[in-house]
């Protein structure tokens, strides 16, 4: 059902996809996964740092489609950074997960200096092939900017808190003048800000649930998205967004509740961290 976007290196990404953060034991993970896929999702993503990868490699192996139909992603935890021990921690994912390659790989935050030894591992690890593709998730400019000068090739993907609330309006520019697609983890702001009375207003006028609005947002907007519930009419709800568009004015209106707020970890203070070089 979603639409495919090209990746600077060729590969082919859903631009609507399955997050698996805090989703966890064997049954919801299976049942929330078998869900997902028949409702059309075709991404799913994971983590180290999740610690379901195991449960969601018998998830989708129960699921018994060509590898080729999965678009699978996982993150390289802060824990595991630095050129061997990402080499290593992306080795036992993969048995975890129950497979041969990822389609994406991801530096999950930036860790001072350490970040640009995982990212030579990532390079490896694609050149070896363990995974489709590299990116990295929760950098800010200041770090693309040190890999676009010192890395030999830069992520094809970013992924970053994104939502109506933190429109992260600059950095998305800046991925996308790089070459990079941004991928909106806790698309929904975690359902905080499911209650806004604008995505109501707008909701309604498309006999369509806030949420929905919010994910078509994203759509409209060019960037990819990780929605995840537990229930799967939700699950359902999430996917049923290509039947209807948001006007430029509805997306202006949208656009404009950025407040800052955010839902996870402050990367500033990761900024902060490595501003020492
Ligand atoms: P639940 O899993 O109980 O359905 P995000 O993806 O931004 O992190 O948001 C996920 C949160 O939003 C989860 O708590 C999820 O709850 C909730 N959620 C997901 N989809 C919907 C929806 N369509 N309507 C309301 N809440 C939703």
């Amino acid at each position: 059902k979603t639409t495919l976007l090209t990746l600077a290196d060729g590969q082919q990404m859903p631009q609507e996809g399955f997050g698996l953060y805090k989703v966890t034991g064997q049954q919801t993970i299976s049942a929330a996964i078998a869900s997902a896929y028949q409702a059309g999702y075709r991404l799913f993503d994971t983590a180290q740092l999740y610690q379901n990868e195991a449960e969601v490699g018998q998830a989708l192996a129960d699921l018994r489609v060509p590898r080729e139909e999965l678009f699978v992603t996982t993150k390289v935890a802060e824990e595991n950074q630095g050129y061997q021990r990402t080499i290593a921690s992306v080795k036992d994912s993969l048995h975890k997960l129950q497979l041969d390659y990822v389609n994406l790989l991801m530096i999950h935050w930036p860790i001072e200096r350490a970040f640009f030894d995982s990212w030579q591992a990532l390079i490896d690890l694609k050149k070896a092939g363990l995974t489709k593709s590299i990116g990295v998730s929760n950098f800010q400019m200041i770090h693309l900017q040190y890999l676009a000068t010192q890395a030999s090739e830069l992520p094809v993907v970013n992924q970053i808190e994104r939502h109506p609330r933190l429109n992260q309006a600059p950095l998305v520019k800046f991925d996308r003048e790089h070459g990079i697609v941004t991928q909106a983890w806790s698309p929904l702001g975690r359902g905080t800000i499911l209650a806004n009375p604008v995505l109501k207003q707008i909701g309604d006028h498309h006999h369509k649930s806030p949420a929905q609005v919010v994910l078509r947002w994203h759509l409209q907007s060019g960037v990819a998205f990780i929605p995840k519930s537990v229930h799967q009419a939700r699950i359902e709800q999430n996917m049923d967004i290509y039947d209807f568009e948001l006007t430029a004015d509805e997306m202006a209106k949208i656009d404009a509740l950025n407040d800052f707020h955010r839902t996870g970890k402050e990367p500033a203070l990761v900024y902060e961290y490595n501003k020492k070089w």
